[in-house]
């Protein structure tokens, strides 16, 4: 195998392999390095994919049992759960898109070189497989796409069983009788709702004292409402201070305060689960990769620093996705691996940060893009606002999915869409003509003559931008 390229990628997570495509295509020699053999991080391993496997299942179990098949005239006789099945399903899922990353790269021509990469000299990473082989590649630019891993919190120590992190509860072996979630972030509320619609009591304890509170508030109070009556047992502005494990319980202490009382001291509170889910944020994944000590600059919360360009402080040495600032998404990722991998080629390459959207795969799902009405207020932009609600929509009717609605915001005077937010049925694809809205800068009044199929969930789109004009149709 060679050992000499044009870029090495370290890390073949969404960013690192997609970057790693696309450099191939634009004409380089390729190598993508992961210590796991199977490739597309922790995204399609232990992340997004498996999670989204787990949530479908978990939502056709849970629509079956509480009998919201019998509004279609459908009866089913007893429901019972095959949690190892179910499980399978989803690590099918997992090995068919890991294994289509390695056709991927196969296709365009990247090697990939199985073993944990290290920088050790400028344009030389040193490769050393699980059964400890070294071997140093060489390239002309190295790309750091190694993505970040879970963050833990003082006084909770995971030991890889009974208190985890999205790993584990992505295969608990059993459905636990009493889950505590620590955290009402994205994994959170999506893990917490897989296992609650599984049979799990639910207990999420949360450190702020609003809820979701990076969302569009009017959407959040609907997502909170909706999570309380699905049985999540959501505790806001509570400090989780440790969690001790006796036998197969686990015992949770927090203060309430939160971020209101952050010192409250002796108001502690106990909750007892048989399993815990630490889901409070990720880190950047940075350790013994080398970087810090050929001199790509760090900042205080441990992230790569790069120029708009995504260069660190060392020539040749490039950084995206979860190892540098912005919102640890898969999708950021792949934009910023496309523009790092162009501009390596001369190219200008780009990523709008005002048109990401940030989806929450919950039922229902809570979808973003844009500036939310609390942001636009606090900046002093003047806005209009056009919300409609999946009710009033024919195919939700058709569907029986007629929570939530489209809520969109748009500049009083230009009438240019600057937020784009969506509580409902669908919601996650539904934001992708938010995220095109955004994007090509459309104004309330394009969206609301663009012709929008009839029936269809995108008429609530329409419907919403016609609202930003105050001429609604069907209300
Ligand atoms: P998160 O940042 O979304 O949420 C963590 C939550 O934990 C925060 O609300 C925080 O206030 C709370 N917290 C922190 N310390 C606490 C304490 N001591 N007691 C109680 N609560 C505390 O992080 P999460 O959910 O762990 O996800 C990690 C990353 O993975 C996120 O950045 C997210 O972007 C990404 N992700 C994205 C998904 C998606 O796009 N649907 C799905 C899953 C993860």
């Amino acid at each position: 195998m060679s050992t000499s390229y044009d870029l090495i990628v370290i890390g073949a997570g969404p960013g690192g392999y997609v970057a790693a495509i696309r450099a191939a295509q634009l004409g380089m020699k390729v190598a993508c390095v992961d210590e796991n053999t199977a490739l597309g991080g922790t995204c399609l391993r232990v992340g997004c994919i498996p999670s989204k496997a787990l949530l479908e299942s978990s939502e056709r179990y849970y629509e079956a049992r509480k009998g919201a098949l019998s509004e279609h005239g459908i009866s089913v006789g007893e429901v019972t759960l095959d949690l190892p099945a179910l499980l399978a399903r989803k690590d099918k899922v997992v090995s068919q898109l890991t294994s289509g990353v390695a056709f991927l790269f196969k296709k365009n021509g990247v090697t990939p070189h199985h073993g944990r990469g290290r920088l050790v000299g400028e344009g030389k990473v040193e490769v050393t497989s699980a059964e400890g082989s070294k071997e140093v590649l060489t390239a002309k630019h190295v790309l750091i796409a190694t993505g970040s891993v879970p963050a833990t919190i003082p006084g909770v120590v995971l030991d890889g069983d009974r208190i985890g992190t999205s790993t584990e509860a992505l295969s608990f072996p059993q459905v636990p009788e009493h889950l505590v979630v620590i955290g009402a972030g994205y994994i959170g509320l999506e893990m917490g709702s897989v296992w609650a619609r599984l049979g799990s009591k639910v207990t999420v304890l949360e450190y702020m004292s609003e809820f979701l509170p990076a969302i569009d508030t009017e959407i959040a109070k609907l997502a909170h409402r909706a999570f309380t009556k699905q049985g999540l047992q959501i505790q806001l502005g509570v400090r989780v201070t440790g969690a001790r494990v006796e036998g197969d319980r686990v015992t949770v202490t927090y203060e309430e305060g939160g971020d209101q009382r952050p010192n409250l001291g002796p108001n502690q509170r106990t909750v007892e689960g048989d399993r815990v889910l630490v889901a409070t944020g990720r880190r950047p994944n940075t350790e013994g990769l080398g970087a810090s000590e050929l001199g790509v600059k760090l900042d205080r919360r441990g992230f790569i620093e790069v120029d708009d360009h995504y260069r660190t402080a060392v020539p040749g040495v490039w950084a995206i996705g979860d190892v540098i600032p912005g919102p640890m998404l898969a999708h950021k990722a792949e934009e910023e691996g496309v523009a790092a991998v162009e501009h390596m080629a001369g190219l200008p390459g780009h990523v709008n940060y005002d048109a990401i959207p940030g989806i929450i795969y919950t039922h229902p799902e809570v979808a973003g893009v844009g500036k939310t009405e609390q942001q636009l207020r606090a900046d002093g932009v003047p806005y209009k606002k056009g919300t409609f609600p999946f009710s009033a929509n024919g195919r939700a009717k058709a569907m029986a999915e007629t929570d939530g609605m489209v809520k969109i915001l748009a500049h009083a005077e230009t009438d240019r869409i600057l937020g784009f937010h969506v509580i409902g049925p669908h919601a996650s694809d539904l934001a992708a003509e938010g995220a095109v809205a955004v994007e090509f800068s459309a104004s309330a009044e394009d969206l609301a003559r663009s012709v929008h199929a009839h029936p269809t969930l995108s008429e609530v789109v329409k419907e919403a931008a016609l609202a930003v004009g105050g001429r609604v149709i069907h209300m």
